[in-house]
């Protein structure tokens, strides 16, 4: 395969285009496709064979819109425009109304000009949604492999690594490190045998950014692994996925096939010296796994527990060979890096934090899904203009970040930019891109309780500060949510806290104390309420009383009858 053919694939696909008239494309990602999206399609291609527009109308699956919440999704070309809450029954009307008719279905019709669409900026989602992630023609019809095309063919090993350092991209799998300078350390260091791994694990709760690009652009992961082989001169990649995105999985297996029967992977790709090839490894689910060094245990077929760092993966990894881990999310920028250049990506975001980070809304707002922002955009505006705000006129109380390691900004912090620097500074994390958005309903003990509950489940036990601490840590918050606590418990809370964090092997135990650390600081009289008055204000811990209701003005002696009756006080076994 020379670049020229590569062309010539893309010339070809978009050539093939031409000969329809209109294209559908069908979320086929996580949430839309749980909720019908393969039926969505069948009807709709049912809908157009009716009609003898079988040959004329091209429908696709895709990866995610974007818009999860209002799935399923399905966006007519060319027109653009975006239907959600689809359902097979829409089918025929959609076909004869649009198609036939050129009339949009005005009550299945989503404005695509609102800060949802506006606000974002697509680099690592940038064919998601729009192309069929099955298909590697329609990968290179939409310019994929060229970068790893120009990296091979005109730039050095040293060339590549200096265009991602230029970009100032930085890890996002959590911890941020400068992904320019990993890629240089493992450049460095001579090994007969290097490896490239892509940490595709992504076990914080509720988070699937990770999931949506393995399952919208597979190849796009590939490539840039592939960049990054070459530049690191390794020549065998792993992808490390979790056994539970089966979807993912399929789409990698296939992904790898067609990359490998067109030679962007395999022998002298691209008619160069580079040989590299990429296998997968099915991980089952733990969260400890994520940690790289439990990681590459368990691909090596032992127990997925951490060990201590030094040696770091790019002097001693897999097999103790040198190797590369990064994210999915941080190959998926990589082919836009090499294309348009290390400049282009650092002229997007803050000085510290370049080019954009994705994001999955969850939580009480009203646009959920998945979303793709500079860095440096402030949380309020990812959370009202582009989440649309909180639902039923609810009152925003908090933004988690970070998953089980990250931490809780309250209201008073929502205009801060959302970059590395930022969130630190405010107590929490960027973490991969869990945000979940709470109300007035969600109580901060009880949301601390259910991530030290996570961490106590999840930790591998091999060092007793973790085993042993998170376990004493959800008993003094269990106490505390069910009304058994004292306000000794509140000292040994930050007590525990303090000395897991401190002894902890690896990241899992050092970070399991974050969400209580940060609600306890933003939050500390939710915490006293729970203790002293057995109060839960949110109404979530069931063994306490709720919030009392606000009073209304009226006479003393009335007021005095009126506390004692107030609605939705709930006993918590005390009184
Ligand atoms: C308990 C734990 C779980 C982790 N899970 C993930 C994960 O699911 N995905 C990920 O990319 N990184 C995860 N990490 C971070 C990795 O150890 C590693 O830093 C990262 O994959 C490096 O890639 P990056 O430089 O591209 O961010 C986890 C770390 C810890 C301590
Ligand atoms: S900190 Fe927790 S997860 Fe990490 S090695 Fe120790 S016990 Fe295992
Ligand atoms: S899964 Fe369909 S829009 Fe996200």
């Amino acid at each position: 395969m020379t670049i020229d053919e590569l062309y010539e694939i893309g010339q070809n696909f978009r050539r093939s285009l031409e000969s329809f008239s209109a294209e559908i494309h069908v979320c086929g990602s996580g949430g839309c496709f749980s909720s019908g999206g393969m039926q969505i399609r069948e009807a709709l291609e049912q809908a157009c064979a009716a009609r003898n527009l079988a040959s004329d109308v091209r429908i696709i699956s895709t990866g995610c819109m974007g818009l999860c919440g209002a799935g399923p999704l399905v966006r007519m070309h060319p027109s653009n425009t975006l239907y959600v809450k689809v359902t097979p029954a829409d089918a025929d009307r959609i076909v004869e109304q649009h198609l036939v008719g050129n009339t949009p279905v005005a009550d299945l019709a989503h404005p695509t000009d609102t800060p949802f669409f506006t606000k974002q900026t697509p680099i690592a989602l940038k064919n998601m949604g729009h192309i069929d992630p099955e298909s590697i023609d329609d990968y290179i019809g939409h310019g994929g492999y060229e970068a790893l095309a120009k990296a091979i063919t005109y730039y050095t090993q040293d060339g590549v690594i200096l265009e991602v350092r230029s970009s100032g991209l930085r890890g996002r799998g959590g911890a941020g490190y400068p992904t320019g300078l990993k890629w240089s350390i493992v450049r460095k260091v001579k090994s007969n045998q290097k490896y490239v791994v892509c940490n595709a694990d992504e076990g914080d709760p509720g988070a699937f950014m990770d999931r949506a690009m393995l399952e919208g652009n597979p190849h796009a992961i590939l490539e840039g692994m592939a960049i990054a082989g070459y530049a690191v001169g390794a020549t065998q990649g792993y992808i490390y996925v979790r056994g539970e995105y089966p979807l993912a999985i399929e789409r990698l297996k296939k992904a790898i096939k067609q990359a490998e029967r067109t030679q962007m992977l395999g022998n002298r790709i691209f008619d160069s010296e580079f040989n590299f090839r990429i296998d997968l490894r099915i991980g089952a689910g733990a969260f400890v796994c994520g940690e790289e060094t439990a990681l590459m245990a368990s691909i090596e077929g032992r127990r997925g527990q951490p060990r201590p760092r030094p040696p770091y993966p790019s002097q001693s990894g897999l097999w103790g060979m040198p190797t590369l881990l990064n994210n999915v999310e941080t190959y998926a920028n990589v082919p836009a890096i090499i294309l348009n250049g290390g400049k282009w990506f650092a002229g997007i975001g803050t000085e510290k934090s370049k080019g954009t980070k994705v994001f999955a809304l969850a939580g009480r707002i009203k646009n959920t899904g998945l979303i793709e922002v500079p860095m440096g955009i402030s949380l309020r505006e990812i959370i009202f203009d582009i989440g649309g705000g909180i639902p039923d006129g609810g009152e925003f109380k908090a933004a988690q970040t970070g998953g089980p390691s990250g931490g809780c900004i309250p209201a008073q912090h929502l205009d801060i930019p959302v970059d590395y620097e930022s969130l630190a500074q405010v107590g929490s994390i960027m973490g991969s891109g869990g945000l979940i958005v709470m109300d007035k309903s969600s109580c901060m003990v009880k949301l601390a309780q259910y991530f030290m509950e996570f961490c106590m489940d999840e930790s591998c036990g091999k060092c007793i500060p973790c085993r042993v601490g998170t376990v004493q840590l959800h008993k003094v918050l269990e106490r505390m949510t069910q009304g058994r606590a004292s306000m000794e418990d509140l000292g040994i809370l930050e007590e525990l806290c303090d000395m897991v964090k401190d002894t902890s092997l690896c990241g899992l135990g050092q970070t399991a104390p974050n969400p209580v650390v940060s609600t306890l600081h933003f939050f500390r009289k939710e915490y006293e309420d729970h203790i002293h008055a057995h109060v839960c204000d949110a109404g979530e811990c069931t063994a306490l009383a709720a919030a009392p209701a606000p009073e209304p003005p009226s006479a003393p002696a009335e007021k005095t009858t009126a506390a004692k009756t107030k609605p939705g006080r709930r006993s918590n076994g005390r009184d």
